[in-house]
């Protein structure tokens, strides 16, 4: 019998999450994580193999064989943005891989944020003002100009460090100057978006994408968004202290009025969709559109080419379809009629962090976990900046020899019928998790805990 392999691309905890959802799939016998990390080293069918995600040639190398003989429907799924925006699902597509993820030119809509405006101005789409400027002095004229709040972007992919929002013209002048003057972001910062800034409430929407000149031409090329999810970006309760890569997840979003998702679609989805079309992308992979809720209405912050982290570990364990199967889809052109069903009820997904993240941390502490703990609530870890890691004094944990090796360490995501009772497993199952220097937000899902406006 042939093997059907999947390869799950990128080493977070997303990446866990979709090869957690793979697995569980009766059509995939292996799913291979490039890197992968200490959490996907041990889930079910699932194995790593080590490259460097930087080198986009020896991934591809180490897909090629990794899938050599492996059962024809066999495919690739990319989770980070990097790769992506260097071509990697473009680079695999030529060597005739079956991938989920954005091709290059599409990539492009998340790797620089003037790209991403001036498409979504070209097609419509409902989102802030902004100019985007190379010379410092007419940025700082346009800061002034506005003499108020305003968001100041660099241009390029800067791991979420390439956007302040600026109470006023002092901290956004001096995070120009930080971008195009002291060349803080490197080349990222050259370029910058001045823009307006827009108050309101956050939401994400991930959802699959299935683009092409054939299933456009058939009438089949399609957007399906999945269940709504928030992050919350700030370190600590009461959505206080600095920007992080995002403290924990719920999904859906509670009391989202149905009118909010309306707009979405007429001002957002349609009009993105509509120019991804005339601009005659192959984009088969995942879009996540980042939103503000405005008085105004939802409007576009940021295309993210890929699906979020953390929202990933809330929006797939709602799933009540097959995840394999949908991605399959994605790439055969079918996803249009794809059955897509979620379950009933919320997911929270707190995130665990090492002591003085976002700044420098240690890494090497050993994790522990009592999986049984975890199990009897429920709830389920997604592994990060986790690694096994063979000299540890840890091996004695029934999680393993792993030891933190990132910001974000890990993730514990808990199902209940109300979000109130997904909040409680999870916060449960996280007192079943300890290393040394843990912090956690106990207030991820409460209401007001991923405000955004307070400057
Ligand atoms: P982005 O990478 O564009 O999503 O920006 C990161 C974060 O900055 C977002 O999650 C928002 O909290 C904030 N942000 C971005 N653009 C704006 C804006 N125009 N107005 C207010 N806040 C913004
Ligand atoms: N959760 C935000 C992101 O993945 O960019």
């Amino acid at each position: 019998m042939t093997t059907m392999k999947t390869i799950v691309i990128g080493s977070g905890g997303r990446e866990h999450a979709i090869a957690w959802a793979l697995a569980r799939s009766g059509d995939i016998n292996e799913v291979v994580c490039i890197p992968g990390n200490g959490g996907t080293a041990v889930e079910e069918k699932c194995s790593n193999v080590s490259a460097n995600i930087h080198d986009i040639g020896s991934i591809v190398d180490a897909c090629v064989r990794e899938l050599s003989g492996s059962a024809e429907g066999s495919f690739v799924v990319v989770g980070p943005e990097d790769p992506l925006a260097a071509g990697l699902a473009t680079r695999l597509a030529e060597s005739g891989i079956r991938v989920v993820g954005a091709s290059h030119k599409p990539a492009m809509l998340e790797a620089s944020k003037d790209i991403a405006k001036a498409f979504m101005k070209k097609y419509g789409v409902a989102c802030a003002e902004s100019e985007t400027h190379t010379d410092l002095t007419s940025a700082i004229a346009a800061v002034n100009r506005i003499n108020g709040p305003v968001v100041i972007k660099a241009d390029g992919l800067a791991a979420g460090k390439g956007v302040v929002v600026a109470p006023g013209p002092e901290e956004a002048i001096r995070a120009l100057k930080s971008f195009m003057e002291e060349g803080s972001l490197g080349s990222a910062g050259r370029k910058v978006l001045v823009e307006e800034y827009l108050q309101g409430d956050e939401i994400s929407i991930l959802a699959a994408v299935s683009v092409t000149p054939e299933t456009a031409a058939a009438g089949k090329a399609v957007i399906q968004p999945f269940v709504t999810a928030r992050d919350h970006k700030r370190l600590r309760d009461g959505a206080k202290g600095p920007n992080t890569g995002g403290m924990g997840a719920i999904a859906p979003v509670p009391e989202l009025d149905d009118r909010v998702l309306e707009q979405f679609r007429t001002d957002i989805l349609e009009p993105t969709l509509q120019g991804l079309i005339s601009e005659q992308f192959d984009y088969r992979g995942f879009i996540f559109f980042g939103l503000m809720l405005t008085k105004d209405g939802p409007k576009l912050l940021e295309y993210n080419v890929r699906l979020g982290d953390p929202e990933t570990q809330a929006v797939l364990p709602l799933m009540d379809f097959d995840f394999a199967r949908m991605c399959g889809a994605i790439i055969d052109g079918t996803l249009a009629s794809f059955d897509f069903r979620w379950k009933d009820g919320y997911v929270c997904a707190p995130v665990a962090v090492s002591g003085g993240y976002p700044q420098a941390y240690q890494k090497g502490m050993p994790i522990f976990v009592n999986r049984a703990a975890v199990e009897a609530v429920g709830a389920r870890v997604f592994f990060a900046g986790a690694i096994n890691d063979k000299r540890s004094s840890s091996q004695a944990s029934p999680a393993g020899p792993l030891v933190t090796s990132g910001g974000r360490v890990l993730a514990v995501s808990a199902h209940g019928t109300t979000l109130e009772e997904a909040r409680e497993k999870a916060y449960r199952a996280m007192e079943a998790v300890s290393f040394d220097g843990m912090f956690y937000r106990r207030d991820i899902g409460l209401p007001g805990a991923a405000v955004s406006g307070d400057l």
